[in-house]
Parts: structure tokens; sequence; C-alpha cells
């Protein structure tokens, strides 16, 4: 397994992924403002990476809070999540896993906790939103594997991998499963412009794996589709609205949009921690406008000419219309996501299994 982060020795180590793949570094963060910075600046990235990356770097700043007193305590506390919470908006996993260290924070207060117990409690929880995410990857790509036919072709875009993750993937998890149960899988992974994850990441990832792997440009996944080169395309999600509409990395829009043109199935691989059924639909979602070096230049070299104003929206929405099914750890949604997603959440209803 890859190892996107870990807790060591009193501090967050992980894999520098903007160095990926001409150098495996890791970056060890001693403070929680380190961690936040190690967020903002994408050295980790992927939703439910940075919820993780979050409780991690909340529990590691309290761990090293002088506070003798639970009234002081608390206020470092509080302005630790405020910090997290303002790296990056899109993604509802880091909001998701600030909402669980609170509640862990509140429980421990409440039952008369000293602040000692207080750090080992938010330590624990942070570790707990780790391992539940390995786990919640496997489950999904058990379920999703099911929707994988033999000699598939699949598209995927951005990483959706190991490393967007504590651990396996959502849409990589449901390649790896495919991969583990025995079907010949081929990989098309997009090169996502302008961070390049599908190309960097996806690729690195796959290649480490054994899995046929194929980096396209981005404006050559229609041409592929209509040559017959794509039997599905499966991402990930940042955030998933309640009707169902999918915040994905830039792009996956314009996929959805070819898939279903092409008649090919558009699955999206998210836990349940990407859900969000407070926000009604993808018009809320807010989209993370980046730097727009980004965009601008490929390492040191520009691209664009001085005086051209440049756009770099992180992320786009794809309507639910275009979403074929969503696979989770607790089984596969069908539309109409309003219902299906709901029951799915609150786990009181049998999920659809794939006939
Ligand atoms: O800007 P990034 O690299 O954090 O964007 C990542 C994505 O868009 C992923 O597809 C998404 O977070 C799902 S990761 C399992």
């Amino acid at each position: 397994m890859l190892p996107t982060i870990d807790w060591k020795d009193a501090a967050v180590v992980m894999i520098d992924q903007r160095k990926l793949p001409a150098a495996e570094v890791y970056v060890t963060c001693r403070t929680a403002a380190e961690v936040a910075k190690a967020i903002k600046t994408m050295v980790i990235r992927g939703a439910p990476a940075i919820g993780v990356a979050a409780a991690m770097g909340i529990a590691l700043g309290m761990q090293r809070s002088t506070a003798t007193g639970t009234k002081q305590f608390t206020t470092e506390f509080q302005r630790l999540c405020d910090l997290m919470a303002a790296t990056r908006p899109t993604a509802v996993n880091l909001f998701w896993a600030i909402e669980r260290m609170k509640r862990t924070f509140a429980a421990a207060a409440q039952g008369g906790c000293s602040v000692e117990e207080l750090k080992q409690r938010l330590e624990a929880e942070a570790r707990a939103i780790h391992d539940e995410d390995v786990r919640s990857c496997r489950e999904m790509g058990a379920h999703g594997a099911a929707l994988v036919p033999q000699d598939a072709k699949i598209l995927t875009h951005c990483n959706a991998g190991a490393l967007a993750t504590a651990g396996y993937g959502t849409a990589l998890g449901v390649i790896r499963a495919a991969a583990e149960q025995g079907k010949r899988v081929a990989v098309l992974a997009d090169e996502t412009r302008p961070f390049l994850q599908g190309a960097r990441l996806t690729a690195w990832e796959l290649v480490k794996d054994g899995i046929d792997t194929t980096v396209i440009t981005d404006n050559m996944a229609g041409s592929m589709m209509r040559l017959g080169n794509v039997d599905l395309v499966v991402v990930g999600a940042d955030r998933i609205a309640a009707n169902g509409d999918v915040a994905n990395k830039i792009g996956t829009y314009g996929v959805a949009v070819l898939a279903k043109e092409h008649g090919i199935p558009f699955y999206v691989a998210a836990p349940l921690s990407t859900i969000d059924l407070a926000t009604p639909d993808g018009t809320r979602i807010p989209i993370e406008e980046r730097n727009e070096r980004e965009v601008t230049h490929v390492g040191s070299s520009r691209l664009t000419p001085e005086g051209a104003q440049i756009r770099n929206p992180a992320f786009d929405v794809t309507p639910a219309k275009y979403v074929t099914a969503i696979i989770t750890e607790r089984g596969i949604a069908r539309p109409p996501y309003a219902e299906s997603l709901l029951h799915l959440v609150r786990g009181d209803v049998p999920v659809a299994q794939e006939p």
C-alpha cells in the first residue's frame, strides 16, 4: 500500500505529491500550521486525504498545546479547526473530518476529561478517521468491481487513488479490486490539466501496481470514446450534493457529457463522507479558484503571454443526470439520487447491488 499520510513520532508525515513521479520525497509536519500549509499547497490533495490530514493536523497541534486549563485549550482547538477549514473550500471531507474532531472534543470535554486525556482522544479520533478511510475504499472497491466487465477499457480523470485517500483509492480502488478479482483491465488516464494529477499520480500508482495504463491528454477523451476505446468511466468526487450533482476535478463534466453521448456508463466512486446532504444541489457547491500560475506555467516555463487573463477553477459540477451510479462503501446508489443517497447515508434501506 502506498504511504500517503502517516502519524509518526509526534509528527504527521506525507509523501510530497507535487514532486511525484520524479522523486519520492516525504514532508514531515510538526505543527498544525505546517499541515494546513501542506494541504493548501497540494503536498497532499484528494478529498478523503485532505480530511485525514486536517484531522491529524488538529490532533498534532493540540498535542503541542501548553494550555493547562480546558478553557484555554478549547480556544486553541477552535482556532485550529478554523485554520484547517480555511485551507481548501470544495472537498466536503475536510469539513466532515473537522466536525468529527469537534464532536470528539465536545464529548470528551463534557465527560470531564483532563487536557492530557483530550489530547489522547483527539489523536485516537484522527487515527480512526485514517483507518476507516482505508476500509471504506476497500469496501467501495468490492462493490464497484461488480460493475467492471472482463477485459474492461476504463477511463478515469484526475487522481482518485491511494494518494487521494488514506490508501487504496476510490475510483482506482474500484479498478484495483476488479484487477484483484482477476479481471483484465486497461486504464486510460486523462492527464488532467493544469495540475496533471492523472499524468503524474494516477499513472504512477497504476504502473506500480502492474495495471495496463495509457496516459492521454484531456482533449483526446471524446475521440477515444468514439473509436470504441472506453467501456466505462469511473471518477472520484470532492462533494456530492443531495440531488446527486457531483463536484470533481475540472474537466469531469466534459467527460460525463461525452460518456452520455457515446452510451458509456459514467460511475462516481466516493465514501459517504463525500455526500453532503446539507447542500441541495451542485449550484451551492463552492468551487475553488486556484493560482493562475498553475495554468500559465509548466514548472518554471511560461506558456502564456503576459497580459492574457487566466481562469483556474479547480473543480466543476457534473449534473446528476449524467451519473449512471454512485459507488460507496455501503453499496451503489442509482437515480433518483435524492432518494437513494438519503437512504444510503441513513443506512435504512438495502442498497442496489449489481444485477
Ligand atoms: O485538487 P485535487 O487534486 O485535490 O482534486 C482531487 C480530485 O478532484 C479527486 O478526483 C477527488 O478529490 C476524489 S479523490 C478520491
